[in-house]
C-alpha cells in the first residue's frame, strides 16, 4: 500500500541573486512499512524535502499525499492537526520541553490533541526505549541518547503514518547511534512503521531497506537494498 506519494515537488528559496532551487521536481512513492535512508552532500536538499514531507513548510510547486490526504490542500489549522496525528518528526537536537518529564514529553502530542493516553502502548514504548526507570526525569537529567529516545517516543506515540528523522544520530556517539538505529528498525519491523531518515553516515544508511540519494535538489539514485 502506498502511504506517501510526492508529485512534481519543487522548493525555491529567495529571489533574484538569492534564488536557490532547493528541490527540483521530486517524484517519490513510499510504501507502508518502508524504511528509507536519504543521503546526499550538505546542501543537496535533504532537510527541505523532509520538511515538505512532514507538512512543516510549503512547497513552491507540487503535491504531497499522505494516507490519501493532499496535505497542502488543507487549511493551516487542519494541516497542524494532520501533522500532529499522522507525522512523527525527530531532529538532531531533541527539542524536548525542558519543564516536562519523560512521560509528559512523550505524551504531549496526545495531550495537545485532547485524546486519551494509550497507557499500554505508552508502557510498551517506555520499555522498548529503556526509559521505564526514567519516567519522572526532566530532560536535563538525561543523557543525549536518552533524550533522543524520548523524542523518538514522542514521535511514535500517535502511531503516525510516517516517521521522519533528520540526522537523528548526528549528535550521538557511535554506541548511542547504534542503539537509536536498532530502535528505529524495531519499530519498523514490529509496528510496520514507515520511516524516512536523513543521514550522512553510509553505515547507518545501509541499515535501511531503501536508499535515496539527492544531489542539487534532485533524486539521482533510488535503490532497494533489502526486501
Ligand atoms: N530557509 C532557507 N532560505 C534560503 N535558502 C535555504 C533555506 N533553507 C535551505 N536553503 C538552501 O537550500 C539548499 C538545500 O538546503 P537543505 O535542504 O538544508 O540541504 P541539506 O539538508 O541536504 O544540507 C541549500 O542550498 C540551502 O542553502
Ligand atoms: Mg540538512
Amino acid at each position: 500500500m502506498t502511504i506517501l506519494e510526492v508529485k512534481n515537488l519543487s522548493k525555491i528559496y529567495g529571489q533574484g541573486d538569492n534564488r536557490v532551487v532547493a528541490l527540483d521536481n521530486i517524484n517519490l512513492s513510499v510504501n507502508e512499512g518502508d524504511f528509507i535512508a536519504i543521503v546526499g552532500s550538505s546542501g543537496s536538499g535533504k532537510s527541505t524535502l523532509l520538511h515538505l514531507l512532514g507538512g512543516v513548510d510549503y512547497p513552491t510547486q507540487g503535491t504531497v499525499t499522505i494516507n490519501g490526504t493532499d496535505i497542502y490542500s488543507l487549511s493551516p489549522d487542519n494541516l497542524a492537526i494532520f501533522r500532529r496525528r499522522q507525522v512523527g518528526l525527530v531532529y538532531q537536537f531533541y527539542n524536548l520541553i525542558s519543564v516536562l518529564n519523560v512521560v509528559d514529553n512523550i505524551t504531549l502530542p496526545i495531550e495537545l490533541d485532547a485524546q486519551k493516553i494509550p497507557q499500554d502502548y505508552l508502557d510498551e514504548i517506555l520499555h522498548t526505549l529503556q526509559l521505564t526507570t526514567r519516567k519522572k526525569h526532566l530532560p536535563h537529567q538525561l543523557s543525549g541518547g536518552q533524550q533522543q529516545r524520548v523524542s523518538i517516543g514522542r514521535a511514535l506515540i500517535s502511531k503516525p503514518a510516517i516517521f521522519l528523522a533528520d540526522e537523528p544520530t548526528g549528535n550521538l556517539d557511535s554506541d548511542n547511534s547504534k542503539e537509536i538505529i536498532s530502535l528505529l528498525k524495531l519499530s519498523n519491523q514490529k509496528y510496520n512503521q514507515t520511516i524516512i531518515m536523513i543521514t550522512h553516515d553510509l553505515d547507518i544508511a545501509m541499515q535501511a531497506n531503501r536508499v535515496i540519494t539527492l544531489k542539487d535538489g534532485k533524486i539521482v539514485k533510488d535503490e532497494v537494498i533489502r526486501v
